[in-house]
C-alpha cells in the first residue's frame, strides 16, 4: 500500500515560531509524519517577498529546523527540506504563474492586506506572484493532504483550481491536494488582542506567545491576557473571545475537552484560569526549547539533515517537473 503524501511549509520569517504556527498546523505535522509519506518544507524563497538581512536569513532558517526537530519533526520518518535547495519549486512555479490570471491573483485576501498595509510602492512583485510559488510547493509532491491554519485556506482553494486546470488542458499531471484544516485551533488569536490573528507580522507583541521566548516572559505575557466582560470561564467566541482563545489553547495543549475545563473552572473567575493557562503553556514549552537551543550548538549536523532532506525531495520533484515539461510540449 503507498502511502498518502502531506507536504506542508514555514517561512523562516522570524527568531520564533509562535504558539498559532505550532497550534494550527505543526502540532499536525508531527501527527502526520506517521502512517503518511511527509514532506516539510522551510520556505525561505516566500521570506524573501520582505526585506530581509543575509545574516539573520541564515540564523532563521537553522531556528526554524531546530524547533521543527524539537517540536518532533522526525528526519527518519519526515523528508525535512529548505526550499531554496530545490530548484524545481522555482521551475514549477513559473508554470503556475502562467496557470494563473491576474485577477485570480489579485483577489489573495493575504495579497490585499500586506500591500495595503505597505502600499504599492513599496509592495514587491514577489508578493503577488507569492500564492503561485506555494502552488508549486504542494503540486511538486503529488501532495495529498496540506496541513495548515485557516489562513491559507484560500491559497490551497487556488492550488486545486490551478491542478484542475492543467489536468484538463494537458493531461493528468498531479494530484488535486486537499487542505488539512481543525476545525478548533485552525485559527489563534492574539492574546492581548483576541479579536486579531496571532502574528508575527502585526500586534505588539504583547499578544505573541513565542516558542523561544523564556518561560518568565511567557508566563507574564498570559497572565496579563486580555479577557471579556463578566467572570464565567466558557466558550463563546462572540462575546468571549479572549478567554475562548485561551480555552482552545489549554484544550489543545494538555489534550482535555473544552467542557472538561469550563466544568473545571465553574464558579472560580478569570485570574485562576489564567494561571492555570500560562502553567500549561509554559512547561509544554520548556523542554521543546531546552531541546531546539541544544541543536542549535551544533549548526553542521542541522545542515546535514537539511542536505539530506532535499535530496530526498529533489528525486520527487524532478520527476513531477519532468512530466509537466512532457505534458506541456516542452523538448526534454
Ligand atoms: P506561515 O509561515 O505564515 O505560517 C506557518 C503555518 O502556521 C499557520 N498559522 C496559524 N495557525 C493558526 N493560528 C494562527 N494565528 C496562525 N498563524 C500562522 C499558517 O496557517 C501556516 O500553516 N504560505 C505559508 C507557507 C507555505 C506553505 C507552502 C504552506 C509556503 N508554501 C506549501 C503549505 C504548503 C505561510 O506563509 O505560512
Amino acid at each position: 500500500m503507498t502511502l498518502k503524501r502531506v507536504l506542508s511549509g514555514i517561512q523562516p520569517t522570524s527568531d520564533s515560531f509562535h504558539l498559532g504556527n505550532y497550534l494550527g498546523a505543526v502540532k499536525q505535522w508531527v501527527e502526520l509524519q506517521d502512517g503518511h509519506d511527509a514532506f516539510y518544507c522551510i520556505v525561505d524563497l516566500h521570506a524573501l517577498t520582505v526585506e530581509t538581512d543575509p545574516k539573520l536569513m541564515r540564523k532563521r532558517t537553522l531556528i526554524s529546523a531546530a524547533q521543527l526537530l524539537a517540536l518532533g519533526i522526525s528526519p527518519e520518518k519526515a523528508t525535512l527540506f529548505v526550499q531554496s535547495q530545490v530548484p524545481q519549486h522555482n521551475q514549477l512555479g513559473w508554470i503556475m504563474e502562467c496557470l494563473t490570471g491576474f485577477g485570480e491573483a489579485s483577489r489573495m485576501t493575504q495579497f490585499k492586506d500586506k500591500s495595503q498595509k505597505s502600499g504599492t510602492d513599496t509592495t514587491r512583485v514577489g508578493l503577488f506572484t507569492y500564492p503561485m510559488l506555494m502552488a508549486a510547493d504542494i503540486l511538486l509532491y503529488q501532495t495529498h493532504l496540506v496541513p495548515v491554519g485557516e489562513d491559507q485556506r484560500q491559497h490551497i482553494e487556488l492550488t486545486r483550481d490551478i491542478a484542475e486546470r492543467f489536468n484538463s488542458k494537458y493531461g493528468k499531471t498531479f494530484v488535486v491536494p486537499e487542505g488539512y484544516i481543525l476545525k478548533e485551533g485552525a485559527k489563534i488569536y492574539d492574546i492581548a488582542e483576541p479579536t486579531a490573528k496571532m502574528s508575527k507580522s502585526s500586534g505588539t507583541g504583547a499578544g505573541l506567545i513565542e516558542i523561544m521566548d523564556s518561560p518568565e516572559t511567557n508566563l507574564k505575557k498570559i497572565k496579563s491576557a486580555v479577557t471579556d466582560a463578566g467572570r464565567e470561564v466558557t466558550f463563546d467566541s462572540v462575546n468571549k473571545p479572549g478567554i475562548s482563545n485561551l480555552l482552545t489553547i489549554h484544550s489543545a495543549l494538555s489534550g482535555r475537552t473544552i467542557k472538561e475545563l469550563e466544568n473545571e473552572f465553574d464558579g472560580k473567575g478569570y485570574g485562576d484560569f489564567k494561571s492555570a493557562v500560562a502553567e500549561v503553556v509554559v512547561e509544554y514549552l520548556r523542554p521543546i526549547r531546552s531541546k531546539a537551543l541544544e541543536l542549535l550548538e551544533d549548526e553542521a549536523h542541522l545542515v546535514k539533515i537539511l542536505h539530506e532532506g532535499a535530496a530526498k525531495a529533489q528525486a520527487v520533484a524532478s520527476k513531477t517537473l519532468e512530466g509537466t515539461y512532457k505534458n506541456l510540449g516542452l523538448v526534454l
